[in-house]
């Protein structure tokens, strides 16, 4: 436990040093924040304040002001601002519908928004964030940001409701484990990165690069977080671990645990997702465990973290860039 302590400090304070490098933009993106979450309805400013200021990480916002930075041009501060406030709302949204049809207990170490005012009002108020992102999309009048993000919050929609068909079902491939988190989450980090590229008014080159950098980092993230459901806990992640096992979610540990094991382990993990039942949970973390698949999902996610990084080459060589270089490091070495 000390251990992880230590290394969760030292992860906050790689956050820290990311953030002070747009300090200024930092601290306007979150006034923009405070500004945009404003409704005349005080249930829609209550759930949202909630949810909003409970310590998320902010890493989207983070990511598209360091990559507009990344391109060296600064000419459209006022939209680059913008852009990571409408970003970071987007996240929110997805995060309060996920907690209800995931129907998680625990979000940023507080209880979820669903459990505390309950499903109807966190979907209607995930819808209100949504939407706002959208105004601010008009407000910032850019075409194709407006394109971007119409396809990115259509997609992740598209990666909730595949991921839930594959839910209890024991025989989900690889590829089909992959795709799901390309569209639920790779996607949105996609977005984050193009928008830096197309805010600062980049080559198709440049573009790309970044484009590329976003989907792998994301891609690095989520295989992350799957391997964290099964070895973090609840007080350091700031979510309930295990949720996955109980939800019948075939993430890729369980997926490689199921190819490996013995045929007595197989039908209990089989019988696990089928019938989203986590009463074998002990038996079936030790086999993810024992088996490697753990490991393996790490290895998956080092080698998305250096595609990622590979795609950078061509961006000219800044602190920012390096920034962007340590966040793929970063993405692959968390623990929070
Ligand atoms: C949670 O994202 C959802 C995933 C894609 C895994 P974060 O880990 O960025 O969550 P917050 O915003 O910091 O709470
Ligand atoms: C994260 O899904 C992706 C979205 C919210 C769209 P998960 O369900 O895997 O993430 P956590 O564990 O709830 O944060
Ligand atoms: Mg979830
Ligand atoms: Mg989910």
């Amino acid at each position: 436990m000390l251990q992880s302590t230590t290394t969760l400090e030292k992860e906050k304070v790689i956050i820290n040093d990311l953030r002070s490098l747009v300090d200024n933009d930092w601290k306007a993106m979150d006034q923009e924040i405070q500004n945009q979450l404003d409704s005349d309805i005080g249930l829609i400013n209550s759930i949202s304040h909630y949810i909003i200021n409970s310590g998320g990480k902010r890493l989207r916002p983070l990511i598209v002001l360091i990559a507009c930075n990344a391109c060296g041009f600064m000419a459209n501060r006022e939209k680059n601002i913008k852009a990571a406030a409408m970003i970071e709302f987007i996240h929110t949204a997805t995060l309060l519908h996920d907690d209800v049809v995931d129907d998680s207990d625990t979000r940023r170490g507080s209880i979820t928004a669903h459990r505390n005012f309950g499903n109807e009002s966190t979907i209607l108020v995930g819808d209100f964030l949504y939407s706002r992102a959208f105004q601010i999309m008009v407000e910032m009048g850019h075409m194709r940001i407006m394109e971007i993000m119409s396809d990115a919050t259509n997609t992740i929609a598209e990666g909730e409701v595949l991921q839930l068909i594959h839910c209890g079902n024991p025989d989900t491939t690889e590829k089909q484990y992959m795709d799901v988190i390309y569209r639920k989450t790779a996607k949105l980090f996609e977005s984050a990165t193009t928008i830096g590229a197309v805010l600062s008014d980049q080559s198709k080159l440049i573009e790309d690069c970044l484009r590329t950098y976003g989907k792998e980092l994301g891609i690095a993230y989520q295989l992350i977080d799957d391997v964290l459901d099964y070895s973090s806990s609840s007080e350091i992640i700031g979510k309930d671990i295990g949720d996955d096992l109980s939800e019948g979610k075939p993430t890729l540990p369980l997926i490689y645990a199921l190819e490996r094991c013995n045929p007595n382990m197989q039908i209990m993990i089989r019988e696990a997702i089928t019938n989203k039942d986590s009463s074998h949970s002990k038996e079936i973390f030790q086999c993810v465990i024992d088996t490697g698949s753990l490991a393996l999902t790490a290895d998956q996610a080092q080698i998305a973290s250096k595609r990622a990084i590979d795609a950078l080459n061509d961006l000219p060589n800044n602190q920012f860039k390096d920034a962007l270089i340590q966040l793929a490091k970063y993405t692959i070495e968390r623990i929070y």
